[in-house]
Formats: structure tokens, sequence, C-alpha cells
């Protein structure tokens, strides 16, 4: 019964697409944790604090130039284990971020070395009113730890040479059978869980993968669970799989919603914890990938928390 009730859920989400995104009007800070709550050196941290505001500047790295610094994803898929484009005389780097070595990432170069013939050192401009002046040394020092601590994406994944592992990117609940009105997150400090009540929830995932479209991703299941941890003993469910809406993602960027867990939490007593994780494969390797996974702690583990509030 609940799997026709989705079925006509994906329906009519699909029927009622219009140009205008019911999202755009929306305040956002309580759909996402607030800067101050990420980690510094996380790499949603680095983004928001210098890969967003510094480098995508309107007519640079806004998909005008490579890397595409727009959303956490893209900067993290164009940088780490990522060709170069105009590399130095002696073409000597292979990619602008090699996890674990600093100096042999380009990435590096390009902050604090000038390459001839290209433009310079970046960032090229800065604009009014950036932090970038006061804070350059720190940012870069931030940039150069996260290279030396393996280049972890912003729930502590280590990339795997090759192709990139899947990433979620985007994580939005809602009463059962909506896409409107998301639950929003506990508003005390730090990376709060979303706030639900004891009844059918709709937890939406967004994902990216540099080569594979979410939609055609593999395995596509989910787990939820009272503990954070033991995640091997319970049991998967199959998420939803299809085109459901656009909205904001984990850096308030707009994405495409295309994964559903339907969740009953009727009877659940309120202030229980609900922990989730995703399993996808993009075909790429041979391991499915966990998001979030038993190295992901707190408080990054907390995107994916539910509490259950009157
Ligand atoms: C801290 C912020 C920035 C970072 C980390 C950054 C990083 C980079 C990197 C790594 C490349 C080389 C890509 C490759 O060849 O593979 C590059 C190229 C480029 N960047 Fe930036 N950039 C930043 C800010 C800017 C800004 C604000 C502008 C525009 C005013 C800009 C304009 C360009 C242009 C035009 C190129 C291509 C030409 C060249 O290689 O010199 N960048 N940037």
């Amino acid at each position: 019964m609940r799997g026709c009730v989705i079925i006509a859920a994906l329906l009519v989400v699909a029927c009622q697409k219009t140009d205008e995104n019911p999202f755009d009007g929306l305040d956002r800070p309580d759909l996402n944790p607030p800067l101050e709550s990420l980690p510094t050196g996380n790499f949603a941290w680095l983004h928001q604090k210098i890969f967003e505001p510094t480098c995508a500047e309107s007519g640079c790295h806004d998909g005008t130039f490579e890397p595409e610094f727009r959303t956490i994803s893209s900067a993290y898929n164009s940088i780490v284990l990522h060709p170069v484009i105009a590399n130095d005389p002696g073409e000597s780097f292979s990619y602008r971020v090699v996890p674990g070595d600093v100096n042999a990432s380009f990435l590096h170069e390009r902050m604090t070395v000038f390459v001839p013939a290209t433009s310079g050192i970046m960032p090229l401009d800065v604009a009014p009113g950036s932090d970038w002046p006061a804070n350059s040394q720190s940012y870069i020092a931030a940039i150069e730890q996260w290279i030396a601590n393996g280049a972890p994406d912003m729930f502590g994944q280590l990339p795997s040479a090759g192709d990139l592992e899947p990433q979620v990117v985007g994580l939005l609940a809602f009463p059962a059978g909506s896409t409107s009105s998301p639950y929003p997150r506990g508003t005390d400090p730090g990376v709060q869980p979303i706030e639900v009540p004891s009844g059918p929830v709709d937890v939406w995932f967004a994902f990216d993968d540099a080569n594979t479209a979410a939609l055609d991703l593999q395995v596509n299941q989910f787990k939820l669970s009272t503990a954070s941890m033991g995640f091997d003993t319970i049991p998967a469910q199959n998420l939803a799989v299809g085109n459901g809406f656009v909205g904001p993602d984990f850096g308030n960027a707009n994405v495409g919603f295309t994964h559903l867990a339907a969740l009953d939490l009727s009877g659940s007593d309120v202030g229980t914890y609900y922990f989730l994780r995703v399993y996808v494969n993009d075909g790429d390797h041979t391991e499915d990938t966990e998001i979030p996974n038993d190295g992901t702690g707190p408080p990054m583990r907390d995107y994916f928390t539910l509490k259950v509030v009157p």
C-alpha cells in the first residue's frame, strides 16, 4: 500500500512541476546547518569560506573557468585528482589536488606562485568587502591542512584513486507525500538534527557523482537506526528513485533531489534520535558507497540525523 502512495507521490510531484521554484522564496537558514557550525578546515567550511565567496566570483570560477567552485560537490569533483589545464612550463603537475601532497597540488601552486604563461596568482581579483585580504594566510593554511589530511569530502570520506565516489549533496525531510515546507533543523549551535513528528516522514536525498548521473546510480538503499553505529546488522530498505524536485543543497545552491526514503516513525517517543545511512554504487567501484559511514563522526554525522519532537 505505502509503495503505491510513493509512486503516486512521485507522479504528483512530477505533474506539479512549474518554472517557479518554491524554495527560492524560502528563507533557508534552518534547512542546513549554519556555516559557524562547520568544523574549521572541513571541505564544506573551505567551500563556504573561500571557494564560493572568493573564487566563484561572477565571470571567474562560476562555470566560466575551471575549476567549478559554485557548489560543494562541483568544487570537490573539479579539484580532487582532477587533471590540470594550464600546467607550468615543466608540465610538472598532474592534478589540481593530490591527496596528502600539498606541493604536488596545482591548486596550492596557483594560490602561492606566479606560474609563467598563466593569468597569475589566484585569486586574480578580490571583490569589494571580501574577507580574503585579511585572512588569506590562514585560508591557504587551512587548504594546505585539508590536502595534507588526504583531501576528505565534507563527511570525511577519503578519495580513492580513479573515479571519485558518489556524494550526498542535499538532504531534506517533509510530511509524507509532500515536497513543500520541509522540516527545519534544531536551532541550537552546531550541526543539529532535523526535527520531525512521530509519523510518516519522507526524506529526500540529492546525490552528485563526477561521472554517473544521480538517476543512474545503482543499489539505492538506506538504513535507519536509533544507534549511530552498528549498521551492519540493520536491514536495508529501498530508496524510491525518480525526478523529485529542485531544492537547496548543503551549501544552499539549487540541486535536483531524486532519492526518497519513506519512513514511518509512528509510535516513536518524543526525543528519539534516528540515524540514517544511504548506499549507492556509481558502477565504477566494487564496493558500494556508504554515506555517512563509521568514519563520519559528529558533527558531520548529524546532517543525517532526525529527532522526534512533539
Ligand atoms: C581563491 C580563489 C581562487 C582559486 C582557488 C582559483 C584557482 C584556480 C586554478 C587552480 C586554476 C588553474 C586551473 C587549471 O589550469 O587546471 C585557475 C585558473 C584561472 N582562474 Fe582562478 N582561482 C581563484 C579565483 C579566481 C578569480 C577571482 C578569478 C577571476 C577574477 C579567476 C580567474 C581564473 C582564470 C581566468 C583562470 C584560467 C587562466 C589561468 O590559468 O590563469 N580565479 N584558478
